[in-house]
């Protein structure tokens, strides 16, 4: 297309990745190999013949591309999910976690992302024996590589708490956040929600957010109703939404939206994945404009959803033919939305 290289060469900010969701094939098929996992597929039950627990675990993946087969046919958010969760079994320690985030910067920096907001899940860790401290320590590491490499990009990693999982268990794992001091330290920035919507309704994490002192932000309006949404803003206090493309539903939350000044963090390739859309031409790009609602375009799972950001952006560019005027104000918005330090925001420009 005529604007592909002003999409190759503006500045991006990308707001919502999950740090498990850029683990590609190729690597967690080595992580595998370095930590003896074997991988199985969550929804298909091995043949009893050849199955010692007579059937009731999955098939085992045996390459790469046999993962990258299952993962273009994505039925719904929690088909998803039960891969991504069986990707988490093969990280095990900082060197995994390292790798994981340098080949993420690597990556983010041919698409010339100039500042990455990046989502973790620290319950889905946990039960591995997996700390934050070694989330962090390895995420660490690639941040000061990329750095000394002069990559670029400016890093900031938020937890999420996992929907669905008991309320309390991520009461405690934030308060154990807090108490350790990793807001305090810097280290850990604003707090986010994810995984399964439906039925779990932002209202129940109300206590949580009321305690948090940063930024808060939730995904709403994947796959649940706009009511969800507006929830989330009056009970979560959030200052974005992740996707949040179910908005274009109420006119009136457009309106609550614009006037909020709150982001949406939307992901084309990944509402097209999870057949939250049928066609990217489906994601209400031209209504969020029309309404003044400010939104970023961001990769969420770009290693099980067939694209990083700029495939996004040039998605979002074949199904509505944006005028450069319009992508400016789009990667200004973006940049205004980011939690860095104002200071950032000027250098990005
Ligand atoms: N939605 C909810 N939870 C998630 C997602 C998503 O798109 N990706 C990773 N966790
Ligand atoms: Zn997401």
């Amino acid at each position: 297309s005529p604007l592909h290289d002003l999409l190759v060469n503006l500045p991006k900010c990308e707001h919502h990745v999950h740090l498990e969701g850029t683990l590609s094939p190729s690597l967690l098929f080595s992580l595998a190999a370095k930590n003896n996992i074997v991988l199985r597929d969550p929804s298909s039950p091995a043949p009893a013949t050849t199955s010692p627990n007579g059937g009731e675990e999955g098939e085992a993946f045996t390459s790469p591309a046999h993962l990258a087969a299952r993962y273009a046919n994505f039925s719904s958010l929690d088909d998803f999910l039960a891969y991504y969760y069986v990707g988490f079994s093969v990280l095990r320690d900082a060197d995994d976690f390292e790798a994981l985030t340098y080949e993420y910067l690597v990556r983010a920096a041919q698409d010339n992302v100039r500042h990455a907001e990046v989502f973790f899940d620290p319950q889905g860790h946990l039960p591995r024996g997996v700390s934050v401290e070694v989330v962090m320590e390895g995420f660490g590491r690639a941040v000061r590589r990329a750095e000394a490499e002069g990559l670029g990009i400016s890093v900031l990693l938020i937890p999420c708490l996992l929907r669905h999982l008991p309320v309390e268990h991520s009461a405690q794992v934030f308060d154990s956040l807090v108490r350790d001091g990793h807001f305090a330290s810097g280290a850990l920035s604003g707090l986010g929600l994810c995984s399964t919507e439906i039925d779990r309704p932002p209202e129940l994490y109300r206590a949580i957010f009321e305690r948090a002192k940063e930024h808060g932000t939730a995904h709403a309006g994947e796959e649940g109703p706009p009511a969800y949404i507006a929830s989330a803003l009056s009970e979560l206090s959030v200052s974005r939404i992740d996707h949040g493309v179910r908005a274009a539903q109420s006119a009136e939350l457009l309106a609550l939206l614009a006037a909020q000044k709150i982001l949406l963090t939307v992901c084309p390739l990944s509402n097209l994945a999870l057949r939250g859309v049928q066609r990217v031409a489906d994601v209400p790009i031209r209504a969020f404009i029309d309404a003044g609602v400010r939104f970023s375009i961001n990769s969420d799972d770009p290693a099980y959803f067939g694209g990083y950001i700029l495939d996004n952006y040039c998605a979002v560019q074949e199904a509505f033919g944006l005028s450069v005027g319009e992508w400016e104000g789009i990667a200004r918005a973006a940049v205004e939305g980011s939690w860095c330090v104002e200071g950032r925001k000027g250098e990005i420009l």
